[in-house]
């Protein structure tokens, strides 16, 4: 016999529910209806966008952290709101796709509750990774990852040892600029960064993607999910975003998962994991019309972002927390119109040399880094 609880649908919060991982998950869970129920909501400040999925979705709990004139009274604001929707008794699943380092304080606050954490906010592990895994090896709690690679990584390894992995290869798109020279980066201008080839996402992450920062981020979030270290970690460009990684085995066997380029997919895994459900939101795969699929190294020449990020993760400390704070300061400061698209990396540079070394044994002194980086790229360049 099934007892009700075993039946009952999952609570889930959607953090940072009006952008696109926000959106693309509420699309998901409406379609999972039966197994899922959205209890709480969070935006920053898109009041009507959060109304019209409070309409949908009627959640328990509602939060926006910068309110104003459009918010209902009942909403709460603050960042409060954030740990408050996380903590919840009645939220099972918190699907963090918060941008930035806004994201850490509910991911660290819903592990230590014991729930299962499905994160896009891959800051929250690059900034914190020890201690999010101080966390869960204390407790229940789980994260479940978000991003399409580790979502990858986590289906093809399926449980076995890390001593079964001989490296795993993570795919980069390889962004707008893939084909454009040094020069030309010069001129890149913000709607050029923003008009990424095969995903359409939130504003830094497209940033993130064409100065391939994003798949820096994307190595330290894979050598704290996956107990790798960094020389198993390899990144190979492949335009056309169908593998997500590759895991190759101390055999000489290769495991790839893939698909079309749709977050669907990775979004409903973090739900399901590791079961696998029945659901219509992805586009059916056919090689013949995917073909062909291509793989080229990566130019650190012309994007240097990602070795930068790669030797923050091998010096540890508060390095990652630098190389964060840095690049999300400089990501605001280009689309502000402040800096160009290639001062971005000489800032991340510029912050790790000076503060690679700050302490880094708690969550006060990870965000002190990150403060510290963030004044340090505001002086250097002015922004
Ligand atoms: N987009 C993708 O395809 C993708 C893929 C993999 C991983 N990710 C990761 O997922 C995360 C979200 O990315 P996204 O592209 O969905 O970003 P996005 O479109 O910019 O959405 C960000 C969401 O977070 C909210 N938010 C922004 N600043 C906040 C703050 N200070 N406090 C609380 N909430 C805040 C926003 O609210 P408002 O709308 O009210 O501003 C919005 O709901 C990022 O860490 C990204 O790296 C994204």
């Amino acid at each position: 016999m099934t007892s009700k609880s075993a039946t009952r649908p999952k609570g889930v919060a959607v953090l940072g529910s009006t952008g696109s991982i926000g959106t693309t998950a509420l699309r998901v869970l409406d379609r999972q209806r039966q197994r899922f129920r959205v209890t709480a909501l969070t935006a920053n400040s898109n009041a009507a966008l959060l109304k019209e999925q409070v309409r949908k979705f009627a959640p328990e709990f509602v939060g926006m952290v910068e309110s104003n004139a459009d918010c209902h009274d009942a909403w709460k604001s603050g960042t409060a709101a954030l740990v408050d929707a996380a903590t919840r008794e009645d939220v099972d699943i918190v699907l963090n796709a918060i941008v930035g380092v806004a994201g850490l304080d509910a991911t660290l606050a819903a592990l230590e509750k014991g729930k299962r954490v499905a994160l896009a906010n891959k800051e929250t592990l690059v900034i914190a990774g020890d201690l999010v895994k101080k966390v869960c090896a204390s407790g229940s709690g789980e994260v479940i990852p978000v991003d399409s690679e580790h979502s990858a990584i986590l289906q093809c390894i399926a449980g076995r040892a890390t001593s079964d992995i001989r490296r795993v290869v993570l795919t980069a798109s390889g962004g707008p600029f893939r084909d454009w020279s040094k020069d030309r980066l010069e001129t890149a201008t913000i709607d050029d960064a923003l008009r990424h080839p095969t995903w359409r996402m939130g504003r830094k992450i497209s940033i993130d993607s064409a100065t391939l920062a994003n798949k820096a981020l994307e190595v330290i979030e894979a050598h704290f999910l996956f107990d790798l270290p960094y020389d198993r970690i390899e990144v190979v460009v492949h335009p056309q975003s169908i593998v997500h990684s590759f895991v190759e085995f101390v055999d000489g066997s290769v495991i790839a998962q893939m698909s079309v380029p749709t977050m669907e997919l990775p979004v409903l895994y973090a739900l399901t994991h590791p079961e696998r459900v029945v659901d219509d939101g992805v586009p059916p795969f056919d090689p013949i019309k995917l073909s062909p699929m291509t793989y080229e190294p990566v130019d650190h020449g012309r994007f240097p972002a990602l070795r930068l990020g790669i030797s923050a993760g091998i010096a540890g400390g508060a390095a990652p927390a630098v190389f964060n704070g840095a690049n999300e300061c400089a990501v605001a400061a280009f689309l502000a119109g402040k800096i160009r698209f290639t001062d971005i990396p000489g800032a991340i540079s510029s912050a790790l040399d000076k503060l690679g070394g700050l302490a880094s044994s708690s969550r006060e002194d990870l965000l002190a880094a990150d403060a510290a980086a963030r004044h340090h790229v505001k002086e250097v360049f002015k922004c």
